[in-house]
Formats: structure tokens, C-alpha cells, sequence
């Protein structure tokens, strides 16, 4: 967890205006009755007061007395899978219904901003196309979840769902994402007028939706810095480098020595699947390639040394630094 948190220190002075423990329920800004047509007053009241509040005390009671217990909420939805599951599901209930509640409005059927309009009818065709396909996604979502419009870190609108209080800044599988909308397909959002019919909830949800906030949410999120860490989270080559890396050099460092020595030649193949792949958009400039290049060599001269017949622990452990070294002058050169 330490290095975790020592990674992320940069994120976290940039975002000083997140929230962070303990975590507070946010006030709503309209009353339970706002949308009888739609969602009836019990429900949302079980809603907020039950199922939004149980997030929020349990993420504080789960988050007691842990060193990482200041991390910004969003830092630990990015991080989730380095959680526990109680850290991860309540940080993600708490930061899902806490996005919900605001893209929910009285003043029905509104539309969106002409930019992210215009960026819907790009990448989806149209605004009723975007809304099927998110209609598409809430139904076929299978048991408990959500359904979402994410910006992609390439910049593109997405509609994704992912299964319980997962959301798409998580380190999980499939599209990630900064999410700028998310209907909650729970059936505690919709059992008590709706019973099982999912559709119908849908349906009727779809009017009251928060377009002014959606569209100031697109704005957000395309300069938002996470879509950057998702980005260089999701850089395979990058990432497996990294794990033999940490093994080779983390154990030498405690005076074992086996791992470079008989890994040495993997250390290498990944340097060179790094240097070989395809740099993500965002981090594709003279200096990370310089950086990546400067890895590869290194590696290369580790493989060589750590292949002579009489190395001694001494010479590994030196060249292993100019190789960790050489890492996190990669790592560095994707910050900027
Ligand atoms: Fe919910």
C-alpha cells in the first residue's frame, strides 16, 4: 500500500478539492417528492437516507485507523482493486450515488449542451442513438449495477455498465473512464413503483435526467487528470515491465539476488515489448520515447552482466539501479 500511495502523491496535491474521510452524505438539492412521476417519494428516501448513507458509514467504519484513511475518494475508486472489498464497494457506492442524485433534475426532458451534443451525434450518430445503446446497456446489465456515459482518455464518449458499485475509474475490466452520467439499475432505485420492470424504470428515468449537469460534467471530465492515470494504467506493456521489474529489483534489494539472475533475459523481452508497442496518445513525445529507449539499452547491458559466469552481487545491484533508476525516469517523463 506504501508504494501505492507514495505513486499516486502527485494526483492527490492536484486534487486537494476532493472529498476526503470521513466521508459525508451530500445534500440533495431537491425534495423526495421532486419526481413522484417517475421515482415515488419512498424510494428515494430509502435511497438516500438507507442505502446512501449505509455506503457512507460503512466506507468510514471500513476506512478506521488505516494509514491511507485521507486518501480523496476518488483517489481509492482509481485504486479499487488494491482495496479490500468493503473499502471498494462502499467507496464506489458513495461516489456513484453521489454522482446520481445530481444528474437527476424536476424540470423534464432536457438536452444537452451543443459541444457534448455535438460529441454525442459524433460517436454515436445521434442523441436518441446514445440513449438506446444506454437503455441497452441498464437492461442487459444482469443482477446489480449501473449503467454509464464516460469520456474515454482519447477523448471519446462511451457507454459502458459495470456489475454492483463498480464504476468505470476502477481498475477493472473493460472500457475505463471518467463517467460524466450513471443510472443506477439497482432495484433498490426502482422496486417499490416499478417492482421487477426494469424497462419501465428506465424508460420514465430517462426524462429527468440532468443535462445542464451532464454537459458541465463532460467539460470536467475532459480535463479531469484521471483520465491520464487511466490511461497509463491501461498501458500493458508499460505494466508488465513494471511487475518484473519490482520483483528483480525489490528483492535484491532485501539481498536477494535470484530473481536478476534468472530473470534477467524476461526483464529484457519486456523492455523491448515496451519499446516495440504502442505508446498511448497521451504520452506519446520525444521524451518518453528517449526514456523508453534509455530502458531498453539498460536492460539489454543488465542481461549481459547478469549472464557472466563470475557476477557478484555488487555489479548486479549496480546495474539494477541504473535500471530502476531508468524506469522511474519513464514513469516521470509521463507525468508532464
Ligand atoms: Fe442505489
Amino acid at each position: 500500500m506504501k508504494k501505492l500511495i507514495v505513486a499516486l502523491t502527485g494526483i492527490i496535491y492536484s486534487l486537494t478539492s476532493f472529498s476526503q474521510a470521513p466521508y459525508e452524505l451530500p445534500k440533495l438539492n431537491y425534495g423526495y417528492d421532486a419526481f413522484v412521476n417517475n421515482i415515488d417519494k419512498e424510494t428515494m428516501q430509502i435511497h438516500y437516507e438507507k442505502h446512501h448513507a449505509g455506503y457512507v458509514s460503512n466506507l468510514n467504519k471500513a476506512l478506521e485507523g488505516k494509514k491511507f484513511a485521507n486518501l480523496p475518494l476518488e483517489v481509492i475508486v482509481l485504486n479499487a482493486t488494491h482495496f479490500d472489498n468493503a473499502i471498494r464497494n462502499n467507496a464506489g457506492g458513495h461516489y456513484n450515488h453521489t454522482m446520481f442524485w445530481t444528474i437527476l433534475t424536476p424540470e423534464k426532458n432536457q438536452k444537452p449542451s451543443e459541444k457534448l451534443l455535438s460529441a454525442i451525434n459524433n460517436d454515436f450518430g445521434s442523441f436518441e442513438s446514445m440513449l438506446e445503446k444506454l437503455n441497452d446497456a441498464a437492461s442487459k446489465r444482469f443482477g446489480s449495477g449501473w449503467a454509464w456515459l464516460i469520456v474515454t482518455p482519447d477523448k471519446k464518449l462511451v457507454i459502458t455498465s459495470t456489475p454492483n458499485q463498480d464504476n468505470p475509474i476502477m481498475d477493472v475490466e473493460g472500457p475505463r473512464g471518467f463517467p460524466i452520467l450513471g443510472i443506477d439499475v439497482w432495484e433498490h432505485a426502482y422496486y417499490l413503483k416499478y417492482q421487477n420492470k426494469r424497462a419501465d424504470y428506465l424508460k420514465s428515468i430517462v426524462e429527468i435526467i440532468n443535462w445542464e449537469q451532464v454537459s458541465k460534467n463532460y467539460e470536467n471530465a475532459l480535463a479531469n487528470p484521471f483520465l491520464k492515470e487511466i490511461e497509463k494504467d491501461s498501458w500493458k506493456e508499460l505494466n508488465d515491465f513494471h511487475e518484473i521489474m519490482a520483483i528483480t529489483f525489490h528483492s535484491a534489494e532485501k539481498g536477494n539476488f535470484e530473481p536478476i539472475r534468472t530473470r534477467h533475459m524476461e526483464l529484457a523481452e519486456k523492455a523491448t515489448a515496451l519499446k516495440q508497442g504502442t505508446i498511448p496518445a497521451s504520452f506519446n513525445n520525444e521524451a518518453v520515447k528517449n526514456a523508453i529507449e534509455k530502458l531498453e539499452k539498460e536492460t539489454q547491458k543488465m542481461c549481459k552482466i547478469a549472464s557472466g559466469k563470475k557476477v557478484t552481487d555488487k555489479q548486479l545491484m549496480e546495474q539494477l539501479e541504473i535500471v530502476h533508476k531508468a524506469f522511474h525516469d519513464l514513469s516521470g517523463s509521463c507525468e508532464h
